[in-house]
């Protein structure tokens, strides 16, 4: 079962001055959905987006949001970020000791919960929560910074997480999400390994034909690498 190829731009390189704006754009230019990297400052060395400020982009488009939570206390934080409009809350599985009981608490809430792992964690780690989620991410960098290098090592994980999906019958439910160094050089290797929602920032915002061209050719070379 393929899912379909969606594009959603990170929005750590969009103008934080004119964020409403900057949302219109976006879904302007094709993507499917927009993520928001929030970062606190503790699980990551870096310290972004409180659920204010995408409270006041929500207003600005109808593209589903989902929040990237880089965060130290996910439960602590995931009602002010669905109360924000986030659609989906995606959890780091190295900040949630009690994983399978802050997914469900992230779908009590009325979200629809997705997991992260970082390079370092391997994706035996999320073989008991695959019926609580619709979204399993794998870093392909280092969570905290736009702007690095694509990890192709990740490749066989995001492999090994389509092959979990499919093996327990929720591939044709749960979408498999990559975000870090994603680009028309790397994509096709992304997609061609099982990803099938496409994070960038970097590669959208540095294409000088704009955000339209970039967004199109991301899901061109994906869709083609998989067809
Ligand atoms: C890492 C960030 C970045 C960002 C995308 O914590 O989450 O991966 O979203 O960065 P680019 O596309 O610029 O590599």
């Amino acid at each position: 079962m393929t899912r379909p190829i969606q594009i959603a731009p990170s929005v750590l390189p969009a103008d934080f001055a004119r964020l409403g704006e900057e949302v219109a754009a976006l879904e302007e230019a094709g993507v499917d959905l927009v993520q928001w990297d929030v970062m606190d400052g503790q699980f990551v060395p870096n310290l972004t987006f409180g659920p204010d400020v995408i409270a006041a982009a929500r207003p600005h488009t109808s593209l589903p949001f989902e929040a990237h939570l880089m965060v130290h206390t996910p439960d602590a934080m995931a009602e002010r970020y669905v109360e924000a409009g986030c659609q989906r809350l995606i959890v780091h599985v190295e900040a949630c000791p009690h994983l399978h009981r802050t997914l469900e608490h992230v779908a009590s809430l009325g979200a629809t919960a997705a997991v992260a792992l970082n390079p370092g964690t391997p994706a035996s780690s999320i073989a008991h929560v695959l019926d609580l989620i619709d979204l399993v991410l794998v870093m392909t960098v280092n969570p905290g910074f736009g702007g690095q290098a694509y990890l192709a090592s990740m490749e066989p994980k995001i492999a090994e997480v389509r092959a979990m999906l499919a093996t327990t019958g929720r591939d044709a439910a749960v979408d498999v999400e990559v975000d870090g160094g994603i680009g028309p050089d790397t994509v096709a290797g992304a997609a061609r390994a099982g990803a099938n929602v496409l994070v960038a920032g970097s590669a959208l915002y540095r294409d000088p034909e704009g955000l339209g061209h970039a967004v199109a050719t991301l899901r061109r070379l994906a869709t083609d690498a998989v067809t």
